[in-house]
């Protein structure tokens, strides 16, 4: 089994004291600090771009884990790269030649992740998975943070967990993840479990129980220890 990652999504964080959050939580245990940067054209809001990645990145030790919801991305692949982000990934559903957009993340060093909408079936990944380090399962439509889980995409966690077989890809979810929903979709094979809204709630004191109860869940399901 692939090691159990927590990705706290900054999204839910303070903007007005991103670098204190960023620190706040990583104190608290996240592995990464995942990153939503949306364009308000590709999903209708808009939040973080290469700028403020740069800002962050001398307060993070974890690696940033970008998460592009904009289209097109090619244009920015590089900017980001620059700025600090350690993983990028794009939507399949964001160009018409995400093969493309992933050789240029690995071309710039960086590992690369390819996101699918939960109205996207699994197969738009099924040639792309050489050119993967991780594939990240929307399990809300993307574009706001404390949305309810979508129950129907665990069946798709499993069947993508399947397509990566041995390959050495990380299989991540994002959105309405809380200590309810992890367990069932690290179950079904998800070991990178992104969550905003269930972090961040109750302010900095609860970020290290918050995150605690989410890792217990996903450790309890995979028959792991905390
Ligand atoms: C949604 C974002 C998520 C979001 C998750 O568009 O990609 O990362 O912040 O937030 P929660 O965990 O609150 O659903
Ligand atoms: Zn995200």
């Amino acid at each position: 089994m692939r090691p159990l990652k927590i990705a706290p999504s900054i999204l839910s964080a303070d903007f007005a004291k991103l670098g204190e959050e960023v620190r706040a939580i990583e104190a608290a245990g996240a592995d990464y600090v995942h990153v939503d940067v949306m364009d308000g054209h590709f999903v209708p809001n808009i939040t973080i771009g290469p700028a403020m990645v740069y800002a962050i990145r001398p307060h993070a030790r974890k690696p940033l884990d970008t998460h592009l919801m904009i289209a097109p991305a090619d244009p920015y692949i590089e900017a980001f790269a620059k700025a600090g982000a350690d993983m990028i990934m794009i939507h399949v559903e964001a160009g018409p030649h995400p093969h493309r957009s992933l050789q240029a993340i690995r071309a710039a060093g960086k590992r690369a992740g390819i996101v699918l909408n939960p109205g996207t079936p699994e197969s738009a990944v099924a040639y792309l998975l050489d050119l993967v380090d991780q594939i990240l399962i929307m399990t809300v439509n993307p574009g706001f943070g404390g949305q309810a889980f979508i129950p129907e995409i665990i069946e798709k966690v499993a069947r993508v967990r399947a397509m990566a077989g041995e390959r050495d890809i990380d299989i991540e979810v994002d959105g309405g993840i809380t200590p309810q929903t992890a367990g069932r979709v690290a179950a079904a094979g998800a070991n990178v479990l992104v969550a905003g809204a269930a972090v961040f709630k109750g302010g900095p004191q609860a970020y290290g129980e918050n995150i605690a109860a989410i890792r217990q869940s996903a450790a309890a399901a995979r028959g792991e220890m905390a």
